[in-house]
């Protein structure tokens, strides 16, 4: 069997189960079963499949059309240009987060060495895509689960950014010292409760119950985060929230409660506000 007949099998069947890319999803899974590029795959479609790419392949494709995301598949995810690791343990790393990074880059510019906390970090992905651009920057990872705390531990070994990125278990702000950030970041939880269940399969079935709910009303974090948030940011610091669908209006009013001077909100390239920020 070619690799272009397993790769058109494997659009079928992934067509067929309802996936929204099958063509691209069957031939990320077809490159890593087969150990060859995407230029090698679509270059030299009539290759013939050597022993056991079938089969893992097979396999991939059952696990896709169950609707596990490719990246879980994988357990890997691309985030700011940089591979992170992840597993069932932690949220798979989003494009939309990338809106966060380049906003809490646009404030760090032109300052000195910043010490930089991420709350509810996951894989890790916010805090090492911005002490990778910052080489004098120092960070601290602070997540409620042990087992997402081990694989963010992974990925700033595997990206060389170790040395300056540290990990604690904790409950949001609770365990930190006063004045210890400069910068905060947090991608908390904010789906509604209520909302979960009727999100994709991709989301509901395969990220980690613990990094989607957001409580009844979805903004059970941001409570909990903006009431710590005047104790642990040092005088001038700044806090960068990710924000669901029609939360910049209560998360706004929640720094403001909490002693924010100045408040601004960050939107996509299509104009949707995706990130709450107070200036202390
Ligand atoms: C939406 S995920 C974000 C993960 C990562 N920062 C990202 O953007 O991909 C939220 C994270 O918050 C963590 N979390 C949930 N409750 C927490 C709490 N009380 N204290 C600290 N972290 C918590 C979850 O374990 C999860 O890793």
């Amino acid at each position: 069997v070619t690799l272009g007949d397993l790769l058109r099998a494997g659009r079928e069947a992934l067509a067929a189960a309802g996936v929204a890319s099958p063509g691209l999803d069957a031939a990320l899974l077809l490159c890593r079963a087969a150990g060859v590029s995407r230029e090698v795959l679509m270059g030299y479609p009539e290759r013939r499949a050597g022993a056991g790419v079938e089969g893992d392949y097979r396999s991939f494709l059952r696990r896709r059309a169950s609707r596990e995301p490719v990246s879980r598949i994988l357990g890997r995810r691309e985030f700011w240009g940089l591979e992170f690791v992840l597993d069932r343990h932690t949220l798979d790393p989003r494009p939309d987060t990338e809106t966060l990074v380049a906003a809490a880059l646009d404030w760090l510019r032109g300052r000195g060495p910043a010490r930089i906390v991420d709350l509810g970090t996951g894989t890790g992905c916010i805090l090492l895509a911005l002490l990778a651009e910052r080489p004098d920057d120092t960070g601290l990872g602070i997540d409620v689960s042990a087992a997402a705390l081990d694989v963010a531990q992974g990925n700033a070994r595997r990206l060389g950014l170790d040395a300056r990125a540290a990990f604690a278990a904790g409950d949001w702000t609770a365990g930190l010292a006063d004045a210890t950030a400069d910068l905060l970041v947090a991608n908390p939880p904010y789906i509604p409760r209520a909302d979960i269940a009727g999100l994709e399969p991709e989301v509901a079935l395969y990220d980690p119950a613990g990094a989607l709910d957001g409580g009844v009303d979805g903004l059970a974090a941001y409570r909990a985060i903006a009431a710590g948030l005047p104790r642990v940011l040092a005088p001038g610091g700044a806090a960068f929230l990710e924000i669901g669908p029609d939360q910049a209006e209560p998360v706004a009013a929640l720094l403001r409660a909490a002693g924010a001077a100045e408040l601004r909100t960050v939107a996509d390239l299509a104009g949707r506000v995706r990130c709450v920020v107070g200036l202390f």
